[in-house]
């Protein structure tokens, strides 16, 4: 099962048609994530809040917003939401833009969908004309972290997430949207 190669997995832009869709796969993939360590109030509080068709149409239309989706044979595998603008909380430039999400499917992590959305983002901040792309990761999830360092990211601060009531610790991670993709984590901050 999921026998794929990497070249297999497709990216395209979503459309206001796919409302619908993201709010059950956003819902359905944080919930995969996070459900295993986190009460069911806030998890239950937090996706009434973030997911419904109303509100992904409005993230939509949101022309500093951008959905990208991952596909295998037309059938949706992942998917990430890129949005201008800096972290509340530290200033690192004009030009920056946020991944804001990005997600496998769970029976597809491990298999290159999160590579493939992650040039697919990287190509999209360079056509938007941003210089630094950054995100946010809780501080538990240690496999997004991996995954972010890999492709070159590094720590930049902290930031308050808050689920239901409880205010969690996001690291903030960020790398210039242009260089090599085959870099990996030698890099250093002096680099960026
Ligand atoms: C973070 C996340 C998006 C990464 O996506 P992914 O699809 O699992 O990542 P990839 O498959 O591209 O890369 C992960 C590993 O699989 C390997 N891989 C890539 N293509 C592969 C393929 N065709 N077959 C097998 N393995 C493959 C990669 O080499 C990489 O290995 P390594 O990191 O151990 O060296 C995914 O793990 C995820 O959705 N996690 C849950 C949601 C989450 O935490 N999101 C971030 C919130 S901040």
């Amino acid at each position: 099962m999921n026998d794929v190669k990497i070249a297999d997995i497709t990216i395209r832009y979503a459309t206001a048609d796919d409302n619908t869709l993201l709010a059950e796969l956003g819902a359905r993939t944080f919930y995969d994530t996070f459900a295993a360590d986190n009460t069911p109030e806030n998890m239950a509080s937090y996706l009434a809040a973030s997911f419904s068709p109303e509100k992904q149409a409005a993230e939509l239309n949101d022309l500093l917003s951008v959905f990208l989706i991952a596909e295998v044979d037309g059938a949706t595998v992942g998917f990430a939401r890129l949005k201008e603008g800096q972290p509340r909380v530290i200033d690192i430039g004009l030009r920056s833009i946020e991944i804001a999400r990005i997600y496998a499917c769970k029976e597809w992590i491990g298999h290159g969908v999160g590579a493939n959305l992650m040039k697919a983002c990287l190509s999209e901040a360079e056509k938007r004309g941003c210089d630094t792309v950054w995100t946010s990761v809780w501080e538990h999830n240690t496999r997004a972290q991996m995954f972010y360092r890999k492709w070159g990211f590094v720590e930049t601060g902290t930031q308050i997430f808050q689920l239901g009531d409880d205010l969690q610790n996001d690291l903030l991670m960020k790398r210039r949207v242009r260089f090599s993709e085959t870099f990996h984590a030698s890099f250093d901050e002096m680099s960026l």
